[in-house]
């Protein structure tokens, strides 16, 4: 995939937003709920691992649904993982990069991460660890963001100035291949497009940056937006404009892999 923002920016824009993430993480909360109810029905993991668990809000659910188990939640925002900790959920809060994780082999059964890895320039790196981390028979579960998400946002960008102004996402195809390389077994890889509305685009950019998820891309334009360019964004978005509002269209992926019980 083309390049990604800094860690370093990732970071402390994810831990800006931690605030202000859960007022506006509808998708979020769906695409993980989503995520959760993928999971194999016979899972019945002693220890978890959360990971790019943001707010913890997955990290709590996690807890409710296998109360017995341990769990440990890792995040590469310090400032997401402050706010996560009191709030419970997992028994660790740890400062951590999905592509270098700070964890034993084979120290957990199941691997949860729901919407973070888009963020993470090499998958293949992301794939190996998991593996390493998880026991034999472990399961990883994930969703991510394919090419085609914000589409709508890219284009209109494109039209003003042809700068790339929206993070840059994975082919879903990219996905399949380094899935299949991964020494895991698929149990699944699928596909889902969901599309929100909103009545104007002012809001769709605020609540990207709420989110922490706004353009950090290093060939962003740097200095102040002037007001003619947003007066053509906002004609430009314009032309997608539905019944329903301005789309945003998120192409979501989940994947549900398993560590070989032997040989793997
Ligand atoms: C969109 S939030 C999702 C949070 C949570 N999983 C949820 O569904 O509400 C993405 C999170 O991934 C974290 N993240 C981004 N890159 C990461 C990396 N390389 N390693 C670990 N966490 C990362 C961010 O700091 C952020 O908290």
């Amino acid at each position: 995939m083309s390049e990604l923002p800094d860690k370093r920016q990732v970071a402390a824009s994810f831990s800006r937003a931690a605030a202000s993430y859960d007022g506006v993480a509808e998708l979020q909360r769906a695409v993980g709920g989503e995520l959760l109810a993928r999971l194999p029905a016979d899972l019945a993991p002693r220890r978890w691992l959360d990971l790019g668990c943001g707010t913890g809000h997955f990290s709590r659910a996690l807890a409710g649904r296998f109360p017995a188990a341990c769990g440990l939640a890792v995040d590469i925002a310090e400032g997401m993982l402050r706010h996560a900790r009191p709030l419970g959920g997992a028994r660790q809060f740890v400062a951590g990069d999905a592509e270098c994780l700070p964890l034993r082999d084979g120290c957990c059964e199941l691997v949860f991460s729901s919407l973070a890895l888009q963020w993470c320039a090499d998958f293949a790196a992301v794939l190996a660890e998991a593996r390493r981390v998880l026991a034999p028979g472990g399961v990883l579960a994930f969703s991510s963001l394919c090419v085609g998400t914000l589409q709508e946002l890219r284009d209109s960008w494109q039209a003003v100035d042809g700068f790339t102004h929206v993070n840059r996402f994975r082919r879903f195809e990219d996905y399949q291949a380094l899935c299949a390389a991964s020494g895991l077994e698929p149990l699944e890889l699928s596909r889902q497009m969901r599309v929100l509305h909103y009545p104007d685009l002012r809001l769709l950019t605020r609540e990207l940056k709420a989110l922490g998820a706004h353009n950090l891309n290093p060939g962003r334009p740097g200095g102040l937006t002037g007001r003619a360019r947003i007066q053509a964004l906002i004609g430009a978005y314009e032309r997608f404009r539905e019944p329903a509002g301005l789309p945003a269209t998120y192409q979501v992926i989940y994947g549900v892999l398993r560590r070989p019980v032997s040989g793997g």
